[in-house]
């Protein structure tokens, strides 16, 4: 993918990407969540025909797209909103299904195409989207504060410190820009974190991400994994989703070497109770921080 339309397009998409999900019923956010159309208009113009049929390959083919990449760059501006936007393969695969749709609709367009033509394509591409953001939410599409702590906060919150935290160490939702992460490798120590909204290698889905066994001296998991668990097990349709982060939670324990330490916030006392005590010793704590009870658990190793 390196045509500089669809660059430019990509770029511009950062202008939508502020909106709050409340915001994309009004008439005015619509225009901005239209936006990165723009690059189909564009596409219209000055795709000639060779060209034209090696982006059809392209979307059939890669995962580097123009339509995967709006799909990602979509995504994640749903995920930024609202972290517990339920976002799986299949929505995904709906979303990039509509992104293709528009994208193969301004293709067949020549360049004669009128104005009228090209503001229709965009007004339904638009209309798509927003239909989709209003099932994704249920219909009630609404911001919810995700933010990113200080490594000397998440530290506090976890019952940690610099100089009790041992190496290696994964850190699970580490938080798009990974923050203790950073700030234990800075100190020396080996450190790894794992979010859906990083980039690279730490890219990754904690219920499918494989930790391997007997690998990690210390586990973190500050605003994150335990609090999604909680979401869903208190959930009233609670099902397969609380299974699998049961299931998770249970990877994550055997990925501790023996004598490791997982330590998160907020604490899940309805699974740590199911836990037999002589094999994994769980130590709860309420603290009040900034005026604020936080609960957080440590569960150490112990065969
Ligand atoms: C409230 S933030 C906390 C970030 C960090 N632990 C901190 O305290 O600064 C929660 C993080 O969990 C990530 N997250 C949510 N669901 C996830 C999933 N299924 N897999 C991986 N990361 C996820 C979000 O992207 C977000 O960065």
């Amino acid at each position: 993918m390196s045509t500089p339309v669809v660059q430019a397009a990509l770029r511009r998409a950062t202008e939508w990407e502020r909106l709050a999900l409340s915001e994309i019923g009004d008439g005015q956010a619509v225009a901005a969540f239209a936006i990165p159309p723009t690059y189909l208009l564009e596409a219209v113009r000055s795709v000639d025909e060779a060209e034209s049929a090696r982006l059809r390959r392209e979307m059939r083919e890669r995962s580097d797209s123009p339509s995967a990449l709006l799909t990602d760059r979509f995504v994640r501006w749903l995920l930024r909103r609202n972290q517990f936007l339920p976002l799986d393969p299949r929505t995904r695969r709906r979303i990039q299904d509509t992104y293709d749709r528009g994208f193969l609709r301004a293709l067949r367009l020549h360049e004669h195409a009128t104005r009228r033509d090209l503001a229709g394509l965009i007004e339904d591409h638009g209309n798509a989207l927003r239909s989709l953001v209003t099932d994704i939410t249920g219909g009630a599409p609404r911001d919810v504060v995700s933010g990113e702590y200080s490594p000397a906060t998440q530290l506090a919150v976890l019952g940690l410190t610099m100089a009790s935290v041992r190496g290696p160490v994964l850190d699970i939702g580490s938080g798009e820009h990974a923050l203790l992460v950073h700030h234990l490798r800075s100190a020396g120590v080996e450190a790894h974190g794992i979010d859906h909204l990083a980039d690279g290698a730490m890219q990754a889905d904690w219920l499918t991400f494989d930790p391997g066994r007997n690998r990690w001296a210390t586990i973190t998991a500050h605003h994150s994994f335990t609090l999604h668990f909680r979401h869903h097990h208190h959930r009233a349709d609670a099902g397969d989703t609380a299974s699998a982060y049961a299931e998770a939670f249970m990877r994550y324990l055997f990925a501790l070497e023996v004598g490791g330490t997982f330590a998160y916030a907020p604490a899940v006392p309805f699974f740590e109770a199911l836990l037999p005590p002589d094999r994994w010793l769980a130590r709860p704590t309420a603290r009040i921080l900034n005026g604020v009870t936080t609960t957080s658990t440590q569960i150490t190793r112990r065969y």
